[in-house]
């Protein structure tokens, strides 16, 4: 994977369902408004997306849908601020907050925490959509 070492901040650090440590990771150098970057965080089999939107806000989620694990897409262009759509049922979730807008999936889209420092964009943990405050520093 492209996990970068030796960087961590105690904020930076999460304990990932009791087994492990997710590193802070490195996914760009930036992201403009409406685009997005698809990465493999914490580990190689756990895709995430993160999202500039509209208005600047930088949001990240698990990109594997809650209903049966079909990789979800952004969709720039639907919506308030866009939306992250599963294609195998038709699930839609808040771009801005991962939660369930349509169809059948039964929970958020898991969040990744994302933060802008000096040098690029960094994926630095992982939450829950329902308690994870708002993405970027
Ligand atoms: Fe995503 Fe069914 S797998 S809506």
């Amino acid at each position: 994977g492209l996990a970068v070492g030796g960087i961590a901040t105690a904020a930076g650090l999460f304990h990932r369902h009791g087994d492990g440590t997710a590193e802070p990771l490195r996914i760009a150098d930036r992201i403009d408004p409406g685009q997005s970057v698809a990465f493999a965080y914490p580990g190689d089999e756990d895709w995430a997306v993160a999202i500039r939107l509209a208005d600047g806000t930088l949001v990240a989620y698990s990109s594997i849908c809650t209903h049966l694990a079909c990789g979800v897409l952004w969709r720039a262009d639907r919506g308030e601020h866009g939306e992250l759509y599963c294609p195998c049922h038709e699930g839609v979730f808040d771009a801005r907050t991962g939660r369930v807008t349509a169809g059948p999936p039964p929970r958020p889209l898991p969040r990744v925490i994302v933060e802008e420092r000096a040098d690029g964009i960094y994926a630095t943990g992982t939450a829950r959509s329902d308690t994870a405050a708002e993405g970027g520093r």
